[in-house]
């Protein structure tokens, strides 16, 4: 398949050209690897979980999908690929919790460019790992998109998980959705049965929850983020402005400051909220959030989140911040 989208091709927004784009590309993964095995970095995101139903489809168990969890993702989100892809979907699904290699090779590092290098090469390292110890694997699949090939120069070192392994030889690459556009492959995503929350779920970094527990890293402070962001979730979901705000999450940086907490002085970390709307994350306004829901988030946060004595709502446009704060 070459790099450019033909002028000619519509863009998929119906159940039935889903379903003819499915048909096409089931019958062009089936021709380009017969009975042979592709291994796929399974994330979780959209775009990986596409392909990886995609190719369930065609090829079934010749599909390896290698699931790493870098300790940096979400409250629950692995235990939802493994539901998803193993018990559902019948996948060979291999489980790597490389928490502990991640965390201990980030310990002490501040640098913001310097842990997404450590992040993004690491998540290589382990997936080499992996590949190297399944013998007969001869393809890569990825979850590439058209905006992967039109994009250029990122302001920060983007490492998506899935990034190609440097010192394997694969016979070949599998990219079936490179033409298609993000509300494309949603669209596809939706008519291969994944769940609506995988399917429409806001964007991720690769890095994952490691540019926003700032500075370096502590296990304990990275529980508080990870809980806090499951709640500002849930608190979003209830409140009905899930599929409305384009992207929101907390952060927990890395000081601290004095409060009171059942009458007795806290010295505690604040939690910052980031709610943001955008087209295409070059530029993003800040979503209004209505003040009693943003009582409750603070109500909940500070009273359920050990070692959060405070909670802040960042107003800043991009420019001048960034969407993530690392
Ligand atoms: P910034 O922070 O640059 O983010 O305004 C723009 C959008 O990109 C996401 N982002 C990433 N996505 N790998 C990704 O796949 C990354 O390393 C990465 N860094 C930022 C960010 O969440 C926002 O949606």
């Amino acid at each position: 398949m070459a790099d450019v989208r033909p002028e000619s091709m519509e863009r998929i927004t119906t159940s039935a050209q889903a379903q003819a784009f499915i048909a096409e590309q089931v019958e062009a993964v089936k021709a380009q690897v017969g009975n042979k095995k592709v291994l796929l970095a399974l994330s979780g995101g959209v775009d990986s979980s596409v392909v990886a139903a995609l190719l369930i489809k065609a090829i079934g168990r010749q599909l390896v999908c290698v699931h790493v969890n870098h300790g940096l993702l979400r409250k629950g989100e692995p235990e939802q690929v493994i539901e998803v892809f193993r018990n559902q979907m019948d996948a060979n699904l291999i489980y790597i919790d490389a928490t502990d290699r991640f965390l201990d090779k980030l310990a002490g590092v501040a640098e913001p460019e310097k842990k997404r290098k450590i992040i993004g090469e690491e998540f290589i390292r382990v997936f080499e790992e992996e590949a190297r110890k399944l013998e007969d694997v001869d393809f890569l699949a990825q979850g590439t998109i058209y905006p992967d090939i039109l994009e250029s120069g990122p302001v920060k070192a983007h490492h998506n998980v899935g990034g190609l392994p440097e010192d394997i030889h694969f016979e070949g690459l599998v990219e079936p959705i490179k033409l298609l556009f993000k509300d494309e492959v949603r669209v596809i995503g939706r008519e291969l049965g994944l769940p609506g929350a995988m399917v429409d779920r806001q964007p991720f970094p690769g890095p994952g929850l490691g540019v926003r527990c700032t500075g370096a890293i502590t296990r304990d402070r990275l529980e508080a983020l990870r809980e806090s962001d499951a709640i500002l979730r849930e608190e979003f979901a209830k409140a009905g402005l899930e599929g409305k705000v384009w992207q929101y999450f907390t952060i927990v940086p890395d000081y601290k400051s004095v409060g009171v907490k059942n009458n007795l002085r806290s010295f505690e970390w604040p939690c910052i909220i980031r709610a943001v709307n955008t087209v295409d994350a070059m530029t993003a306004i800040i979503e209004r959030i209505p003040y009693d829901l943003l009582d409750k988030i603070v109500a909940r946060i500070t009273s359920e989140v050990p070692g959060i004595n405070r909670v802040l709502y960042d107003l800043t446009p991009k420019p001048t911040g960034t969407i993530e704060w690392e």
